[in-house]
């Protein structure tokens, strides 16, 4: 039997336990939120799709009642609130990080062997916030920013080569904001080849580019932030978990020396599997990404200080 917690039961949380349910990730999707009856109405309106869908999982909901959420294998933590048109994940520090160290603590309650997958923004610095506030091993707190950032860097890319973005590959490191995000185009392929064969330099940086702003993009044509893609990036990230899959994707996790970095959650390839982060696959950068990776966590560490500044941790 397993079981995963979702918090939060907006956009992000709702699409998230719908995906985990209806992949049947889990045998017990559990969705909070502190709004009364909003996660209730999601979860049973998701019930309600199982007739229709054919899938086994239950999922319910419960308003702010972590007892319901307890010997959870996973807890994914969205709470917080999104980023409106013009502003940057990193401006909703001051609200999100009372709620996700307040969740984190409360989860773990309940929950004591958890692990943790981190969405709310700013998602690098939730991550950290959420390992140092719970004292948890660091292969225990996952942040999910850069398995999306992947994702949306095959979709462009796939865009780009007319080709299915499940036969591209493409990374991308760093933090998880419009400016500290690095698509890794040396290392993209199209069918194990570089995608460099195919796509001129100029539509690759438009790619690279294009990525970056991925999130911003939809916020501005949404009025808010995006759902889908990030609530899907989280279920499968659940999912190598649950499974033990060992997935290679890029995650925000702790380092402790690699990649040249101490002391910091920010994203990495890192293998992913029943005891959360496994390892890290730390490899060679060359000398362009390793000067945008130092300069990536030279940002989020300067996000992190602010931490300290408003007494959250
Ligand atoms: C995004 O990039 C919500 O941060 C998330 O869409």
């Amino acid at each position: 039997m397993s079981k995963v917690t979702v918090v939060g039961a907006g956009n992000v949380g709702a699409t998230c336990a719908n995906v985990l349910t209806f992949n049947e990730v889990a045998n017990e999707i559990v969705l909070l939120d502190i709004k009364e009856g909003i996660s209730e109405g999601k979860a049973l309106d998701m019930m309600q799709t199982a007739g229709l869908l054919g899938f086994d999982s239950k999922i319910k909901g419960c308003t702010n009642d972590y007892a319901q959420t307890a010997n959870s294998d996973v807890v994914v933590i969205t709470s917080g609130i999104p980023r409106k048109p013009g502003m940057t994940r990193e401006e909703l520090i001051g609200v999100n990080a009372g709620i996700v160290k307040s969740v984190a603590e409360n989860i773990l309650k309940y929950s004591p062997n958890a692990i943790i997958v981190v969405i709310s923004n700013p998602m690098d610095t939730m991550t950290y916030l959420a390992l140092k506030a719970t004292g948890l091993p660091k292969n225990r707190v996952i942040g999910m920013g850069g398995a999306l950032d992947s994702a949306r860097f095959k979709c462009y890319l796939s865009m780009a080569l007319d080709a299915n973005a499940n036969e591209v590959e493409g990374v991308v490191i760093g933090g998880h904001g419009d400016t500290t995000m690095i698509p890794l185009k040396r290392l993209a392929t199209y069918k194990g080849v570089p995608v460099s064969n195919f796509l001129d330099n100029a539509t690759l940086d438009k790619v690279v580019a294009d990525t970056m702003v991925g999130g911003a993009t939809l916020t501005k044509m949404l009025g808010t932030s995006a759902w889908y893609a990030p609530g899907a990036a989280g279920a499968y990230l659940v999912e190598s978990i649950i499974k033990n899959q060992k997935k290679v994707l890029p995650c925000c996790v702790y380092l402790d020396g690699e990649y040249g970095q101490k002391d910091i959650c920010i994203g990495v390839p890192v293998v992913i599997g029943k005891n959360g982060c496994e390892a890290i696959v730390d490899f060679k950068l060359d000398a362009e990404e390793k000067a945008l990776f130092e300069k990536s966590a030279e940002a989020v560490r300067k996000t992190n200080a602010v931490l300290k500044e408003i007494n959250v941790l």
